[in-house]
Parts: C-alpha cells; structure tokens; sequence
C-alpha cells in the first residue's frame, strides 16, 4: 500500500486546498516547542513535551500535512466517574496531550448540551479553554458537532417550537458557536451521524428513537442550511459530515456518498466525510476502509479518521493478552495507513489517548482497553505501530 502517495506538485496543491491558514498547519506540524522563542505558557507546554517523550511522540513522528489528534476528555461520561474534570485538573494528561497531539477536538465541550444548555444561556468556558489551549501548543481544533440527534439540551428537546421557531435557533446557534472560534478550527463536523444504521435514510422519527430533532421537523434541506450558515460564520473552516458505521463501502456509507453528490450538486460547502472508527477486535478489520475513503476523495472532498478507538473483550482479569495487543495494533496501523493512503485525508484522530479516561468500558460492560496508552500512560503496542507507521511516511517510504 503506498504510504506516501504525494508528488510535490500534488503537496503544494494540497496544502493550499487545506482546512485552516497554512500558517497554523505549520505550527501544528513543527510541534509545542518549535520556533520563535515562546511565551511563558508555551515554553512550559515545551518543558512538558520534553518531560514527557521529548521529540519522540506522535506528533513530531507525522508528515507534514497530517494532523494527528485526539478527543479532550470531559462532559458526557467523564461526570460518572469519580474523577474531576480531566482537563482541567489532570496536570500529566494535558502536558502529554500536548506533547503528543497536532489536532484536539472536544469530546463533549462544544456538543448542544454542555455549550447552549439554556434558550438564553452559552456556556463557552469549556470550549474556550480548549482552543486558547491548542493556540497555545500549536494545535488545530476539530469542531464537534452542530447538527445532531443527540446530547441535544432538554429545553430543545421539550420545547414547544413552530418550525419557524426551531429552525431560527439552529441558525443562530451554528452563527454564534461557529463564529466565535472563525479562524481558529480547522474542520467541523456540522452534521453528525444524520443517516440509519442500515443505510435505508436520514434519521427521520421520533428523538427518543433516535430521530434527529432538525431533520425530522424541518426536512432534508436543514442539512445543506447547516453547511450553508457554518460557512457565512467561518469561511475557512472545512465543514464535514461525520459518522460511525461508515467504515466499509457498505448501504450507510453509500448513502453518504449519495448524499454529497447532491450536495455538490447544488453547490452546498461541504468540504469532507469523516469517518468515526470505533472497531472492535472481536470484528474484522473493515479492509476496504482506504477503498471506501478513496471513493469519496475522487468526489473532490477531504476525509478525515476522527474517533478511533479498537476495544476488546477482556479477559476475566482484565489485561490484554499480548496476542490481543498485537491484534488492537494491526488494527490501529492499519486504520492510519488507510488514511495515508488517500492524497486528501490529513487529519487522523484518536477518540482519546489513555484508558484511563475511556468512554468504552461505560457503554461496552464486558470491553476495553480501546486506546493507545495504559491508564498510567505506557505506551502500547498500538502506540508504538501508530509512531513507526507515522515515521515511515515522514520519512518518505512513499513520501506524503
Ligand atoms: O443524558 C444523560 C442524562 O440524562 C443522565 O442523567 C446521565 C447519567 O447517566 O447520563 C447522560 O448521558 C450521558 C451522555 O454522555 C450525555 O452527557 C451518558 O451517560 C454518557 O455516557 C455520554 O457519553 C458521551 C457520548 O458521546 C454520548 O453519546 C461520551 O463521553 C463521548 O465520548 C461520546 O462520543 C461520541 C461522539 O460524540 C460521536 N461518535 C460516537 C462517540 C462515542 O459514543
């Protein structure tokens, strides 16, 4: 498989059709403690990186034009557990999250339910730290997410709203949201997981089905204002459509690239199709994942990897046998060689770093281990296949 697929004519083209000013790629790419001399915070986030594998980390590892990211940990399950919030008190966990990461997306922080928890009321701190976090260790920020049928707040959910009503709430909370941080995201998932488990249509029906609020009241074409009023709001942010499910060329995945042939048509901005990746060893690894991502880059869009994750069953004692290590390894290595393998996609994302702070033992009772460090930050071997397989493209095996 080529890894590195990019003749330089092709780089050059790609770097200019990128998510973000190519000015903020690149300090993504050189890591928290290059160039000019840094402020005080920088310059502490550059003293953490060392502390905490120096030079020898994802990020530094990467090619140029590939962002390597993760989900910043809190909201959503993380106020189950008995811990404080992650990203605000764990001192190790931000320090390596910016050692090891070019891209953050918030895991729950920017969702409907924690930023517009009332009619009247953003609350934008959570968020807001992230970003000024990111800006101040040289990372770009994914969106996430704007168009979704869950964690929507209940006075959404229960409210008694016309359509006119509903539909003048989503513009002006994509408007308020999306233009507060114009400039300083690099891609959004405007809309989320908006099509059925089998492929058969948008989520249309009731929200306690899993019906998506906006689409079921206000149609289809909510989807394209969604894009359209996301892109008045930030012009250069990428906007993406996002789904699990859609690994494989399978009936979801066929819906979407349907739907985004009539999106293009009717000249809607949208820029790319992500792709979740929550695997689970006990499948199959989707091997026409690179296939699947290819199909929509010959649309002319962007793709992206942005929750990866492979959960196992354990063991009764809970540690990985090391043959399911090397499996969860495979897997990893070969989700991120997919995407190296497809000229567009340039941001691969990891839906957290540690186990410690996992969504899948909450909702998966008998799995875990999904990520790529211990709960006390070891690298595992899927670590270490993500770093040599990142190291091999940046030294141009392939030369992307
Ligand atoms: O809303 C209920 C609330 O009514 C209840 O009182 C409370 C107590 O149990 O739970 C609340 O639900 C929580 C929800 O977040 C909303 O905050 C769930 O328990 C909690 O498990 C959930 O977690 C988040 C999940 O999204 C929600 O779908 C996870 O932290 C987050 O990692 C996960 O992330 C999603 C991506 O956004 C989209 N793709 C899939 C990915 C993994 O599910």
């Amino acid at each position: 498989m080529p890894l590195h697929r990019k003749s330089p004519t092709t780089t050059a083209r790609h770097l200019v059709g990128l998510a973000v000013a190519p000015a903020l790629l690149a300090l993504a790419a050189a890591g928290p403690s290059a160039a000019a001399p840094p402020p005080t915070a920088e310059k502490a986030q550059a003293q953490a990186a060392q502390r905490h594998g120096g030079a020898d980390t994802l990020r530094r590892s990467a090619p140029r034009d590939l962002v390597v990211g993760t989900a910043v940990a809190g909201g959503g399950h993380h106020e189950e557990q008995d811990y404080a919030d992650p990203f605000a008190y764990d001192v190790e966990y931000r320090d390596r999250m910016a050692a090891e990461f070019s891209s953050l997306s918030p895991e729950n922080q920017a969702k409907w339910e924690y930023i517009h928890p009332r009619q009247d009321f953003y609350n934008f701190y959570p968020m807001d730290a992230i970003v000024r976090f990111a800006q101040e260790n040289r990372q770009v920020v994914r969106g996430h997410t704007l168009l979704w049928h869950s964690q929507n707040p209940e006075w959404l959910e229960e409210g008694d709203f016309t359509d006119e009503e509903l539909r003048a709430i989503l513009k002006e909370h994509i408007q308020t949201v999306v233009g507060r941080y114009a400039g300083r995201i690099q891609q959004w998932d405007v809309a989320n997981e908006i099509v059925k488990d089998d492929g058969s249509g948008l989520r249309v029906g009731p929200t306690s089905e899993g019906g998506n609020i906006w689409i079921t009241r206000l149609g289809p074409g909510i989807i394209a204002d969604a894009f359209r009023w996301a892109h008045e709001a930030d012009p250069q942010a990428k906007l993406f459509l996002n789904d699990y499910g859609v690994e494989s060329v399978n009936a979801k995945s066929t819906a979407y690239y349907e739907l985004v042939k009539d999106l293009k048509a009717e000249g809607v901005p949208v820029d790319g199709f992500a792709i979740q990746g929550h695997l689970s060893t006990q499948y199959g690894f989707p091997a026409d994942l690179q296939a699947n991502l290819q199909r929509f880059d010959a649309l002319g869009l962007e793709t992206a990897i942005t929750e990866l994750d492979v959960r196992m069953v354990l063991p009764e004692d809970g540690i990985p046998t090391s043959a399911q290590q090397a499996q969860q390894a495979d897997y990893y290595r070969r989700a991120l060689q997919a995407c190296l393998g497809v000229e567009d996609c340039d941001s691969f994302t990891i839906w957290g770093f540690t186990d410690k702070y996992s969504w899948v033992p909450v909702f998966f009772t008998e799995e875990g281990s999904a990520t790529v460090m211990t709960a006390d930050y070891e690298r595992k071997p899927a670590y270490h296949a993500l770093q040599s397989t990142l190291l091999d493209a940046r030294r141009g095996a392939g030369g992307r």
